[in-house]
């Protein structure tokens, strides 16, 4: 029987490209989305892969959506918690509400994503959880305070994880990607982001599928003794 992938986000953008890798290396994968429903049915409509919305900010949503994904398709091997937006601005004008959806969504997710599904992992003795972080968590980024917190964050939440999972057969890694020509990147001001391309060695943005690569080889059964680990993809931008 295949495993079954959750990737949460996983309809638009880099999400997408890791949602139809694990179909195509032969998972049975469930993509999650918050609210764009047009977009979630023209990805099932062109991938075949189903889509489940619920807002990962909410634990009560996430454990119900949770158990309706293992309903249909079995226990999930594979946790991917890649949902993640942006609400940018310098500091002294950043209100306490970007703060908040920011948080909820990018770091309280990831709790509200793994948080049901660790104790099944548990159980059958397997389970990779590999969180999309960011470089701005790795290097800071003007005007992303609250990204730049919670993207750090997710690399504290894979090193603990690991060491609480290791002796279960669970992994927890994370990967960094650098700027990706996702929506996301093509909504920061061209001039703005003009600069940022300028700054990578690699003289240009980063792939969805570059970063989805990454994502199907630490699910794989090769990477078992990755653990805790953070993957950079940035194009030679920055160097922890
Ligand atoms: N470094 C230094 N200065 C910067 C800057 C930067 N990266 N970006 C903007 N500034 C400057 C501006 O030039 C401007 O300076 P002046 O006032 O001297 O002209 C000042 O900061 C801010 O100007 P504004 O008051 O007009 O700022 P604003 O309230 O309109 O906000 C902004 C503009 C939101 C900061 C916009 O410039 C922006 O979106 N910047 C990009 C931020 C960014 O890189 N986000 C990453 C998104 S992609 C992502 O997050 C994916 C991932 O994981 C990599």
């Amino acid at each position: 029987m295949s495993r079954v992938a959750l990737v949460t986000g996983g309809s638009r953008g880099i999400g997408a490209a890791i949602s139809q890798t694990l179909k195509d290396a032969g998972y049975t994968v469930a993509a999650t989305y918050a609210g764009n429903d047009e977009a979630a049915a023209k990805f099932t409509e062109s991938t075949g892969i189903k889509t489940y919305k619920w807002n990962v900010g909410d634990y009560d949503e996430s454990k119900a959506g949770i158990e309706q994904v293992e309903a249909d398709l079995g226990p999930i091997d594979v946790v991917v918690a890649n949902a993640g937006i942006t609400r940018d601005a310098p500091f002294h004008k950043m209100t306490p509400q970007q703060w908040k959806e920011v948080i909820d969504t990018n770091l309280t997710g990831v709790f509200n994503t793994v948080h049901p599904v660790w104790p099944g992992m548990r159980e059958r003795k397997f389970g990779r959880i590999i969180v999309i972080s960011s470089i701005n968590g790795q290097k800071g980024q003007f005007a992303q305070v609250n990204y730049a917190a919670t993207k750090a964050g997710d690399l504290g939440i894979v090193k603990s994880l690991a060491q609480e999972g290791a002796r279960a057969g669970i992994t927890a890694n994370a990967i960094c990607p650098g700027y990706i020509a996702t929506e996301m990147v093509m909504a920061i001001p061209e001039k703005v982001r003009d600069s940022i391309v300028a700054g990578i060695p690699a003289g240009r943005l980063g792939e969805p599928e570059e970063i989805a690569r990454c994502v199907a080889f630490l699910a794989s059964d090769d990477a078992g003794f990755i653990n805790g680990s953070t993957i950079s993809a940035n194009g030679a931008q920055f160097f922890v």
